[in-house]
């Protein structure tokens, strides 16, 4: 079985080929994702207009090279999947009509994917991984602790009630003058700087549920930041390092308080997923295979091409659904909002 994934829903246009193996899991035949991070660039964060035109005019070429690379034709695909929502709209819109047409056109079916489950779902592309298990997704755009049951059915432990992480890694970065995308550039600045300097807030610690909060972390940063004004380099490496070791400790102590909400409601995980391009920060990832550790717990990590946005992801997303009778019509509408969980209450001002 071979399907093809369509990803417009942020600032990364992509289209891949992934193939069931025999065995279970998935074999990637093309993944190829072009980025628009430069276009964006010189305004600090994604302009949703510009997005969505730099999606119409890219789609076409990258799944013909998607195609060619994987040595498939349209025709030998067993099915169509790009991800519905939740997303800019405009680009949603891009990519799921793209889909849509071909799958008219091919008499394939469709599968209209949840982004957010494309991401659940990659460690079972990359590592074959049975369900139940815990998922710490934590990117740009989100900040999220999943139970993964099974395709199509998670539960949200947590998830942020402000800014997403890489979100407050980005803001952080802009208000030190560090450039965008900021995360890894805290990072670097971070590493020459002292982490105990600033004794920045851990929001959240201790509270029920497994929710996080940023902004009054990222405005303590700021606050600090004017305080001290004009910056020297070594006020901004130290503000990055405490910055940094806060969101350590939040991230490790929401990520222990969503392991006791996970066996709540579905036993003991087969491991501990963590994904979206801020699980690339080296602190961050230590400190949570060290809880995995503690906890006797499988850590998987997909590799960052698979973590961040991309269309393989998709791709195998829509071939879980497929393979599972899991099918969607042509009248499936985008959506800007997509909840994985129907049943959680929305984040008062959170992300979907
Ligand atoms: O998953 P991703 O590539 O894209 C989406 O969010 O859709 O994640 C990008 C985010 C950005 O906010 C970026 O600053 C952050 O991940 N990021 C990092 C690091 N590398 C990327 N944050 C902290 N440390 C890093 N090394
Ligand atoms: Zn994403």
């Amino acid at each position: 079985m071979r399907v093809l994934g369509i990803e417009t829903t942020c600032d990364e246009t992509a289209a891949g080929v992934v193939r069931l193996k025999p065995g279970g899991g998935g074999e990637i035949l093309a993944n190829e994702v072009m980025s628009q991070i430069a276009e964006h660039a010189a305004f600090g964060g994604v302009v949703p207009e510009i997005a969505a035109r730099a999606h119409v005019e890219a789609l076409d070429a990258l799944i013909g090279r998607a195609c060619a690379r994987a040595g498939v034709k349209l025709a030998d695909l067993d099915g169509i999947a790009a991800a519905a929502g939740p997303g800019l709209i405009g680009g949603v819109l891009i990519g799921l009509t793209t889909g849509k047409a071909l799958a008219l056109a091919l008499k394939k079916p469709l599968a209209a994917v949840n982004h957010l489950e494309a991401h659940a779902l990659t460690a079972r592309l990359t590592d074959n991984l049975p369900f139940p298990y815990l998922l710490l997704l934590v990117s740009g755009g989100h900040t999220q602790l999943l139970a993964v049951r099974e395709v199509g059915d998670y539960v949200r432990l947590g998830t942020t009630i402000d800014d997403a992480i890489g979100e407050a890694f980005d803001k952080v970065a802009k208000m030190l003058g560090l450039p965008y995308p900021g995360g890894p550039q805290v990072e670097i600045a971070a590493e020459k700087g002292d982490p105990e300097r600033f004794a920045f807030p851990r929001p959240m610690a201790g509270r029920a549920g497994a929710d996080f909060s940023l902004s009054g972390l990222k405005t303590a940063v700021r606050l600090e930041a004017e305080r001290l004004a004009p910056l020297s380099d070594r006020d901004v490496a130290d503000l990055c390092a405490s910055f940094q070791a806060a969101i350590v400790d939040v991230v490790v102590e929401r990520t222990r308080a969503g392991l006791r909400a996970f066996r709540a409601v579905a036993g003991q995980p087969t491991g501990l997923v963590v994904a979206g391009g801020v699980a690339a920060n080296g602190p961050i990832r230590r400190a949570i295979a060290r809880l995995a550790g503690e906890t006797g717990l499988r850590v998987v990590t997909p590799p960052h091409a698979l973590c961040s946005d991309n269309g393989a992801m998709i791709a195998w997303a829509g071939l879980e659904r497929i393979s599972r009778g899991l099918t969607d019509g042509l009248d499936f509408a985008a959506r800007p909002r997509w909840p994985l969980d129907d049943r959680a209450p929305r984040a008062v001002g959170g992300k979907a």
